[in-house]
């Protein structure tokens, strides 16, 4: 899309899963021309910087609670971009997982107004291949499958019933509140030796891996202080291990 100064456009742009460099070049070279910025949560604050002179909005959580609703957030959309031109809507991860960038795209398009969209890496792939897991891998996982482990209105998501009849990774989002619940369903599916792994802030410098199986997650993740945003892969892509953790700690140092 062409940027045209004073023209109500807008791109949608994921961030990625956290780490600053982990945006695409396409999205930060929009950050850098916005005109407005509207932002999430588990977006970096660091990428802001990128554009000094744009007008800034947060509409993410505040001590857990929505500052806003979507319908503001997609009016706010609109009515910036009238105003000021190029927005920019910045999102964690990727846009239109489970991240309400279509709903938004297709309320800002009601109104004639172009959108540009930017994919950003979803935690959901992103976040496990950090910690060192495939999400496929031949002979082991022919398939993934990424489910939200808690429904709008708060209450477990119904499929993560079905997703213990698989042989492929399960990644869930939205879903370490629900840890005990769904441990609850693989240990009655007799999956209790199911390899899995939480992972907070995948990407970022405070990032936590815990890995166990289904029987023993519970307790070792309670035993952690660690907050943010979590994810748990399950499967048997968990216990492939590429490369031994104390050969990871002796090449951070060359990789940094
Ligand atoms: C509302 S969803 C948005 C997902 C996002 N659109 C994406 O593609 O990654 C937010 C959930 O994504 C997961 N998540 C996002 N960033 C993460 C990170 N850096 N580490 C672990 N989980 C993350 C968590 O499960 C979090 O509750």
């Amino acid at each position: 899309m062409k940027l045209r100064k004073n023209i109500p456009q807008v791109t949608l742009v994921g961030a990625g899963p956290g780490d600053l460099e982990l945006i695409t070049v396409k999205g930060l070279k929009r950050i850098q021309k916005a005109d407005y910025i509207l932002y999430d949560a588990l977006v970096n604050p660091e990428l802001l910087e990128e554009a000094p002179n744009a007008k800034k909005l947060y509409v993410g959580k505040r001590l857990g609670k929505k500052a806003y609703s979507q319908d503001e957030i997609n009016q706010l959309i609109v009515e910036k971009a009238l105003l000021y031109g190029h927005v920019v809507r910045l999102k964690g991860g990727d846009p239109f997982v489970f991240g309400r960038g279509f709903e938004e795209l297709q309320y800002i398009e009601s109104f004639q107004i172009p959108v540009e969209i930017v994919p950003g890496l979803s935690s959901s792939i992103a976040v496990p291949e950090l910690a060192r897991i495939p999400v496929t891998h031949r002979g082991v996982s022919n398939s993934f499958h990424v489910i939200s482990g808690t429904l709008a209105n708060g209450e477990l998501n119904p499929e993560i019933h079905k997703s213990v009849t698989t042989n492929g990774t399960v990644v869930i989002l939205m879903g370490v509140s629900k840890l005990k619940e769904i441990v609850r369903i693989y240990n009655d599916a007799r999956k209790g030796n199911e390899a899995i792994a939480v992972i907070f802030n995948g990407s970022l410098p405070n990032e936590t891996i815990v890995r166990g199986n289904i029987s023993t997650i519970l307790s070792k993740v309670e035993k952690q202080s660690t907050t943010g945003p979590a994810l748990l892969v399950i499967g048997e892509v968990v216990r492939l291990d590429a490369i031994s953790n104390d050969l990871v700690e002796q090449f951070k140092f060359y990789l940094n």
